[in-house]
């Protein structure tokens, strides 16, 4: 997204929860991999915090994922540029509590100190980290921004970025998860595997 003034920005950003009001059908997340072993397994959210969850690994025949394999995607009613694919939204799943189901949104966590960012749930859309699914329901985050070029340029076209890997990490707990690389450089983290993240209706 481009912004001409700060105001529009903040503006934006106020409204964020309104923004992405449309959720889509359920659908599993699987991972593909040169990896056979890893080829073909579902996403399923673990804990790694009261009330928030990474991505780690599931079930390997998805015929019947269970609540925890399957998540949706809110977008926004307004016309994207009229895109049928490439929509910024959030990735969500359904955190059942006691009494109530909390609509839990995507989000990447970083720490200063690596370049691999943690994907995790947190309830509600404020952490949520805006991704898309291209054409091939292949799950991506996109940019405008590349300061790899001077002069940089700010206003500069979408693009799109798959550094989705699979590594060993620690928030709460020591677990492999999904993983994203932060740069175009390698993950600083020897254990990470290029994973693609596909979207396949349920
Ligand atoms: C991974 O799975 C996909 C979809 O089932 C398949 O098209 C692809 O050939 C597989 N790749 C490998 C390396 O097994
Ligand atoms: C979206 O589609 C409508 C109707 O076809 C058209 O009038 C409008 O200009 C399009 N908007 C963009 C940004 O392409
Ligand atoms: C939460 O969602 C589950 C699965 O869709 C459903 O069975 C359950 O009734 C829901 N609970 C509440 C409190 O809405
Ligand atoms: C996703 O959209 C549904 C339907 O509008 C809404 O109930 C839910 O709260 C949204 N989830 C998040 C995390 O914003």
């Amino acid at each position: 997204m481009k912004f001409s003034t700060l105001l529009q920005a903040f503006a934006l950003a106020s409204t964020a929860v309104a923004q992405f009001d449309v959720q889509s059908a359920p659908f599993k997340l699987v991972l593909l991999s040169s990896d056979c072993e890893l080829n073909g397994t579902l996403l399923i959210t673990c804990h790694e915090g009261a009330a928030i969850e990474g991505l780690c690994l599931g079930d390997k025949d998805g015929a019947t994922p269970s609540i925890n394999e399957v998540f949706h995607f809110n977008y926004s009613s307004e016309p994207f540029d009229n895109r049928t694919y490439n929509i910024p939204g959030y990735v969500t799943w359904i955190l059942p509590a006691s009494n109530i189901n909390v609509s839990s949104a995507l989000g990447l966590n970083y720490s200063p100190t690596s370049n691999v960012a943690i994907p995790l749930f947190f309830p509600g859309s404020d952490f949520g980290t805006t991704m898309s699914f291209d054409m091939y329901e292949y799950l991506n985050v996109q940019g405008y921004i590349d300061d790899t070029k001077t002069p940089i340029n700010g206003q500069g076209n979408t693009f799109v970025e798959y550094r989705w890997h699979l590594c060993d990490t620690y928030w709460g707990y020591a677990y492999t998860t999904l993983a994203w690389v932060l740069g175009k450089g390698k993950p600083q983290n020897p254990t990470c595997t290029k994973v693609k993240v596909k979207r396949v209706f349920i």
